[in-house]
């Protein structure tokens, strides 16, 4: 992996969570980031990150799209 893949997440609501999870034998949770409306994050998966999950509404910019999640209802 020369150049990690990486994420831009834009909040498109306030306290939006960015976690990020292990890589290896197991998948744990390593970092929470909270993110109010309109701040952007820019994450890289690495050594350490495998996933990203994203909990909230924000527009998620990827190398294979845009996509979006939503709040719960
Ligand atoms: N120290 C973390 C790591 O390198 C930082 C990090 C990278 C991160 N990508 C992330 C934190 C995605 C949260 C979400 O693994």
């Amino acid at each position: 992996m020369t150049q990690p893949d990486y994420l831009v997440i834009k909040a498109k609501k306030d306290g939006v969570n960015v976690i990020g999870l292990t890589r290896g034998n197991d998948t744990k949770f390593h970092h929470t980031e909270k993110l109010d409306r309109g701040e952007v994050m820019i994450a890289q998966f690495t050594e350490h990150t495998s996933a990203i999950k994203i909990r909230g509404e924000a527009e998620i910019h990827t190398a294979h799209g845009i996509v979006s999640s939503e709040e719960k209802e």
